[in-house]
Parts: C-alpha cells; structure tokens; sequence
C-alpha cells in the first residue's frame, strides 16, 4: 500500500500511482497551499517572456499557473523523475496551449546547460530526495546570474498533534519524519542555498493547519504511520486503537487538530 512518506521518492516503481494523483488534487484544491504556492511564485519576480524551471512538477498544475505568469512569449519547463506524473501532467495541459514542456530528469542531475533559466522553483520534493543539496546546487546551475532559486518545503519536526498522549504521539510523529529521505530539509534550506552561492536570502515560514481527521488523514496518512509503528513493534496493538480513536474522538466534536510548518526560502544568483 502506498505511504507518501517514503513512496514519492520512485512513484513509479509502486506501479499505482492513482493515490498519488488524488493526494496532490487534494492539496492543490486547499487554501492554505494556494497562499503558500502564489507566495513563491511571487518570490521568482518573474516578468513576461521569462524561462523558469519547474523541478519536481507532479500533476503539473503549478507548471499552468506558471505558464500564465510568463505569457505566451515566456516559456516553462517542468521537470519529474515519474513518467506517470508526467503523463497525468501532459494529459491536464495539452488542451490548454501554454507554453509548457515536460523532461523526464532526475533533479540531482538537471539536463540542461549552465544559465539556461530566468528562475527555478521546487515545491515539496526535495523531502524525497536523498541528497537535496545537490538539486539545489543543479537549480543554481542553471539559472542565468540574477535570476532567483526558489525552494517551499516542510520541516517534518514540525508537525505537531495535539493528543492527550504525548509520548506516543511523539514516536509516531518521528517515525513519519524519519521516513521521509530528507525530513529535515525545511531547516536545512537556508545552508544549502548558501552553499549554493545563492545571495539575498529570504526565510518565510508557513504553517499549514488541519482540523479534520479525514483530511489530514488522506495528506498525513495518520493511520497508516500508526499501523506501520505498530507492525515495529514501537506500540502494542491496544495503545495505537487508543491513539487513533482520540483523535477520531476529537474529530468527531470539532476538536481535532494538527499542523506542520513549510519554509519558502529564495536566493539570487
Ligand atoms: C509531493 S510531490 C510534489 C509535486 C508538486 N511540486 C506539487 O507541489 O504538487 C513530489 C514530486 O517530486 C517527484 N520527485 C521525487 N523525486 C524526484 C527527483 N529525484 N527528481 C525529480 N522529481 C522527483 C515525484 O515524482 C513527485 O511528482
């Protein structure tokens, strides 16, 4: 069964990749991600006719908000190690006429030449990848000099519970971090674009709030995490049912909540 936490990192090796679709059709359709996402696309001070990079594209609708933004004379290129979310994303923009072109790549590895780009972006994909620095370093690479790396990732020891058990609560939550290949990268950002030789650096920190069980359930994958602790043996059988019905509990009179914290860091070459 797909767990977005470890499984983003080869979608297609899972060969399904229907729950990744919906989870991403999910996220766009949240508020709170279009206020994050118009933020960072405000960050790449892009003007018509510009050349920008989108790494790590999914389903491809930030690539159509981007191919907006840069008009018919710009162009964007939207790049994916998933040739099904490739397909997903040429599918949804081939009717369209914008300009966009999807590349199959790998974003530690970018295959283009140096200074090819206006501005690049990469939005919660560098928690999927085994060495971030080196797709930040690549984004860098290719942008021309002046032009602006644009990162929004989270930082998975942000997400807070609230829960009446919190030692169990804070297994569960470090298991779902640790799971990531790069859980840590919201608070590693800042370092990585230094060593990027990336300039002007800004921080914003946005911080995403879910007070619905099944919502959060279907991004944060809480039962899923829960099964998975108890399969590794960090809690018995009885005191994961007991953590998941609190929250159900919860749920059920308005109460629950969690959140987690995203970092937009930008910098200029
Ligand atoms: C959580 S999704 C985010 C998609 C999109 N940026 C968005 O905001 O909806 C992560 C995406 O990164 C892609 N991905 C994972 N590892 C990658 C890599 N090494 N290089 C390029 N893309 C990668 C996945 O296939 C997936 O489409």
């Amino acid at each position: 069964m797909t767990y977005f936490a470890s499984d983003f990192k080869d979608v297609d090796a899972t060969n399904a990749v229907q729950p990744f679709i919906q989870c991403l059709k999910l996220q766009q359709s949240l508020e709170s991600y279009h206020r994050y996402k118009h933020k960072t696309f405000e960050e790449m001070h892009l003007v018509a006719g510009a050349s920008v990079l989108e790494v790590g594209c999914g389903i491809g609708e930030d690539a159509i908000s981007l191919a907006k933004r840069v008009g018919s004379t710009g162009k964007v290129t939207a790049v994916d190690r998933s040739q099904a979310m490739l397909n997903q994303a040429i599918a949804s923009t081939e009717n369209l006429a914008l300009p966009i072109e999807f590349v199959l790549a790998d974003a530690q590895q970018l295959p283009f030449t140096d200074h090819t780009f206006d501005a690049a972006r990469v939005d919660r994909t560098l928690q999927h990848i085994d060495h971030p620095q080196l797709a930040i370093a690549e984004m860098a690479r290719v942008v021309r000099p002046g032009g602006w790396v644009v990162a929004v990732e989270p930082d998975w020891e942000t997400f807070v519970v609230d829960s009446g058990q919190r030692a169990l609560t804070r297994q569960l939550l470090n298991l779902w971090c640790d799971t990531f290949p790069s859980g840590w990268i919201g608070r590693q950002l800042f370092r990585y674009f230094r060593q990027a030789g990336l300039t002007e650096l800004q921080v914003n920190p946005e911080t995403i709030v879910l007070t619905q069980f099944e919502l959060a359930d279907q991004i944060l994958a809480f039962v899923q995490t829960a099964r998975k602790a108890e399969a590794c043996g960090i809690a018995s059988q009885s005191a994961i049912q007991e953590w998941l019905n609190e929250l159900q509990h919860f749920d059920q009179s308005q109460q629950f909540f969690c959140s987690f914290t995203i970092f937009i860091v930008s910098g200029k070459k």
